[in-house]
């Protein structure tokens, strides 16, 4: 009762133990709610939801499937509102429909309405920290589910190129849909980035595959045979009636959250790659920069920075200006430098080499549109450092510095070789939270990377860096936690999403934790005496990844999307391994928001 505002950056808590269970556990002294589930409705005329009578008509105006970014947003004049901005990054059949019920074209087509984003107001909650939906919807005018049939337009250099063109578009520039949104940002102007990760797995090919493309599908993982059958429903997802299909997937994509009836854009300009997602800071000459990982074994870090400045006159005119701020500028990608293990730190410099700008590229051989199509294969040729899965890529608004989430790489040391930025070859894992840590081969449970840009700031094309945390068990003999004392951590496997509280505390998410436990959220400090500092605030039910986070209002809030409660091998709908939110007898992802208890 002591804390006031700022709770969850400045109160000392327990951490969370290593649990199992199938529950959202926070820290002693503060509570959590869920604020939307998945199959709640969004839109005016959703159905309640109903598990044996879905439809896709229905999931178009529902809370989609698999919660993953969470943004929030601020109404103009409206103190006590915001709007929830959220991912849905996929869907899995065997969690969401009883057996017998549904055809698999149906399927299908309720998967692809489930899929895309949700924009919700929200309003707060009597307890000071907590936040809950606006009901009854049709009092939420801004309220709007993005799917798979959800018109984009396509933006910057490459929008209208050949290798964009397709039967449906000609012009190259309106896609219906996005896929695979994981993590994401909120802008400077009021907008929110989402990125388009793992976007391969939705096509598949009745027959060849367009001999034209042979290396760049496989380097983006894009192959003839797949499991979800989405081109018996779609035929654009048939690589062989549409090869260029998939082209038009894999960009960060830009949502205005304030006029609903906007039509959200891909950004050709921030390249075209697995994205996790974006985030943006103005440099002091007021240019945006964007910072995004590529989440692949060996994949790389990307930045890029505007040709145009901000524009913060808060006018209509400024908000044009502001939307087109990531059409123009350079895509960089990250190599980083080790100064060698003698120091005792894994450290050393590194560079943004510069791939395009607006008007040409700078990769001999390949053109402008190629370079930000074909991103990965552009990026290969100028040899950047082969990272274990960048997450989320987040500058700290306090500090300036930018924080990465490299999130595991099983094939360290075998598929790619270790350096002194992904050391790790051989990890101390567990089974349970009790078990025994055992040896594994490669990097199981990832690293916290800190960039801190040279004098010039975010502009810099050079940097330093070092491995703020190497996580796992504090007991495992390769862990170091920013030099912190290991007695007094919590152990912390696979970190994922970052966010910043306002005093500049790093908070981070997990996904796959390695050490036998549930994922959750942890608070690290990033300066002073505590820098290290590693504490469980939060644990996910059973299966469950942790996503967002995002620290809000004041430090009073925490939001926390809960995304595939339950998803264990072996676990269907009749017997599924979680049941939380415990509303029904399946579980259903949900985001969860916390706060103190007062
Ligand atoms: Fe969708 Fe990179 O996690
Ligand atoms: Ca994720
Ligand atoms: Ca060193
Ligand atoms: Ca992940």
């Amino acid at each position: 009762a002591a804390l006031a505002g700022g709770d969850l950056g400045l109160a000392d808590f327990r951490p969370v133990p290593p649990n199992r269970r199938d529950a959202v556990a926070v820290a002693a002294g503060f509570t959590s709610s869920v604020v939307m589930r998945w199959g709640d409705k969004v839109l005016p005329g959703a159905p309640e939801f109903d598990a044996y009578r879905q439809t896709a008509e229905a999931a178009m105006k529902q809370f989609g499937f698999n919660c993953d970014y969470v943004g929030l947003v601020p109404v103009e004049g409206r103190p006590n509102q915001a709007l929830l901005v959220v991912n849905h990054e996929y869907t899995t059949a065997a969690y969401m429909f009883p057996a017998d019920v549904y055809t698999d074209d149906e399927k299908r087509r309720i998967e692809m309405a489930s899929h895309g984003m949700s924009v919700v107001l929200v309003r707060r909650g009597a307890t000071p920290g907590s936040w809950k939906q606006v009901t009854p919807v049709n009092a939420a005018a801004q309220n709007r589910r993005i799917h798979t049939g959800t018109p984009f337009r396509v933006v910057g250099p490459a929008a209208g190129d050949d290798l964009l063109k397709t039967t449906a578009d000609p012009s190259g520039t309106r896609v219906l849909g996005t896929l695979n949104n994981c993590a994401g940002g909120m802008t400077p102007w009021g907008t929110v980035l989402s990125g388009e990760e793992n976007f391969n797995q939705y096509f598949e090919a009745s027959g060849a595959l367009d001999s034209r493309y042979t290396a760049q599908y496989a380097r983006y993982g894009i192959r003839a045979a797949g499991s979800r059958n989405w081109k018996a429903t779609d035929a654009r997802f048939d690589l062989t009636a549409e090869p260029h299909e998939p082209h038009r997937f894999g960009w960060v994509v830009e949502v205005d959250p304030s006029d609903p009836t906007s039509t959200p854009r891909k950004h050709t300009m921030l390249g075209r790659f697995k994205h996790e997602g974006a985030n943006v800071v103005l440099d002091k000459s007021g240019r945006a920069v964007a910072y995004m990982g590529d989440d692949e074994k060996g994949d790389y870090l990307y930045k890029f920075v505007s040709s145009g400045k901000f524009d913060g006159r808060g006018t209509r005119a400024a908000r044009t200006n502001n939307l087109k701020l990531l059409t123009a500028g350079t895509l960089f990608v990250a190599k980083l430098t080790g100064d060698g293990d003698e120091d005792g730190v894994y450290d050393g410099t590194g560079e943004w080499i510069p791939l395009a700008n607006e008007r040409r590229s700078f990769v001999p051989g390949m053109s402008l549109a190629e370079v930000l199509v074909f991103t990965r294969l552009a990026a290969d040729l100028v040899q950047p450092t082969k990272m274990d899965r960048p997450e989320d890529v987040e500058p700290n608004p306090v500090t300036g510095k930018v924080y990465a989430a490299l999130t595991n790489n099983d094939g360290r040391g075998t598929a790619q070789a270790a350096d002194e930025a992904n050391p790790v070859t051989s990890s101390m894992v567990r089974s349970a939270p009790s078990a025994p840590l055992t040896p594994a081969t490669g990097n199981r449970n990832g690293y916290v990377l800190e960039i801190a840009p040279d004098r010039s700031g975010h502009l810099a094309r050079t940097f330093t860096w070092n491995l703020l945390l190497v996580c796992g068990d504090p007991a495992a003999s390769e862990t170091y936690f920013g030099g912190f004392d290991k007695e007094q951590v919590s152990p912390i496997s696979c970190p994922d999403n970052l966010s910043f509280d306002s005093t500049g505390n790093l908070w981070v998410s997990t996904d796959g934790n390695a050490l036998g436990g549930n994922d959750g959220i942890f608070r690290v400090p990033t300066e002073g005496p505590d820098r290290g500092k590693v504490q469980q605030f939060l644990s996910v039910p059973r299966g469950a990844e942790a996503c967002g986070p995002l620290v809000i209002d004041e430090d009073r809030s925490l939001f926390v999307a809960v995304q595939h409660p339950g998803e264990i091998t072996g676990a269907t709908f009749e017997a599924p391994a979680s049941t939380w939110p415990h509303t029904d007898d399946f579980p259903r992802p949900a985001v969860c928001v916390a706060y103190l208890d007062r």
